[in-house]
């Protein structure tokens, strides 16, 4: 039985059609190449992809991938893997990878359950981000909510002792859910003292296209920062 077939797999995005532009589809096909993963179901190696064994984070669903350029080039340091299955946002990280020419930061356009349950070894991962998931608002589409108990479950082996898993989202329910998940399981502590408090945000992370939408909503933003010790 495959990891993926031991809880009911999430199905946690629909694929929209269309809206790639002419430039973003360039993107693709220019830089893809040097700066893209190709998902195959085989461990990927870190130390082959960017010719170093510097720290290394999974960014989850990027979007448009301001925030993660943003990130990389202000850690060179560190090196990272985003996965994202909307082609615009692909094609538009592409272009911000290839102006600002930067060396430490990969796309693989794959649902990123498969990445984790295939291209991910246990304690490769010193972080893992998830900025603003889908919320899925309706109560019959929680279903498809990504953070939930067995998805936590998934991705803790993959964090190194002493890494971190980032979550912020502006949906104030989602935020209770996750926490309410996160007490359920006992591999990762609150970074705060108070077991379900939220964090203060991190100075790493930039104001993003959905994080300013919910703030025009009046969304409050929580950012949820669990430690592996
Ligand atoms: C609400 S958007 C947030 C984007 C970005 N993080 C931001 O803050 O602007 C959530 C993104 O997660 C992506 N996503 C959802 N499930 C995914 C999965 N299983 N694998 C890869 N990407 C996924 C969606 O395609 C979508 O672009």
């Amino acid at each position: 039985m495959t990891d993926s077939s031991l809880h009911q797999r999430i199905k946690s995005f629909v694929l929209r059609q269309g809206h790639l532009t002419p430039s973003q589809k360039k993107a693709i096909d220019d830089h893809q190449a040097t700066f893209g993963i190709l998902y195959e179901p085989k461990p990927f190696n870190p130390l082959a992809t960017f010719g170093n064994n510097k720290p290394l984070i999974l960014e989850i669903g990027f979007g448009m991938g301001v925030a993660t350029a943003a990130i990389a080039e202000n850690q060179p340091d560190t090196n990272f893997i985003a996965a994202e299955v909307h082609a615009p946002g692909v094609g538009n990280l592409y272009k911000l990878i290839a102006a600002k020419q930067l060396n430490n930061l990969r796309i693989i356009q794959h649902d990123v359950i498969d990445v984790i349950d295939h291209m991910i070894e246990d304690q490769m991962l010193d972080g893992i981000h998830i900025f603003f998931p889908d919320p899925w608002h309706k109560k019959r589409h929680h279903k498809r909510r990504l953070i939930q108990l067995p998805f936590i479950e998934k991705i803790t082996p993959k964090l190194k002792q002493g890494a971190y898993l980032h979550i912020a989202t502006d949906w104030a329910p989602y935020a209770e859910a996750i926490m309410t998940e996160l007490a359920q399981q006992t591999q990762l502590i609150n970074s705060q003292p108070d077991p379900m408090a939220f964090s203060p945000k991190p100075l790493y992370r930039p104001l993003t296209k959905f994080e300013q939408r919910g703030l025009n909503l009046g969304h409050t933003i929580a950012d949820i920062v669990f430690i592996k010790p």
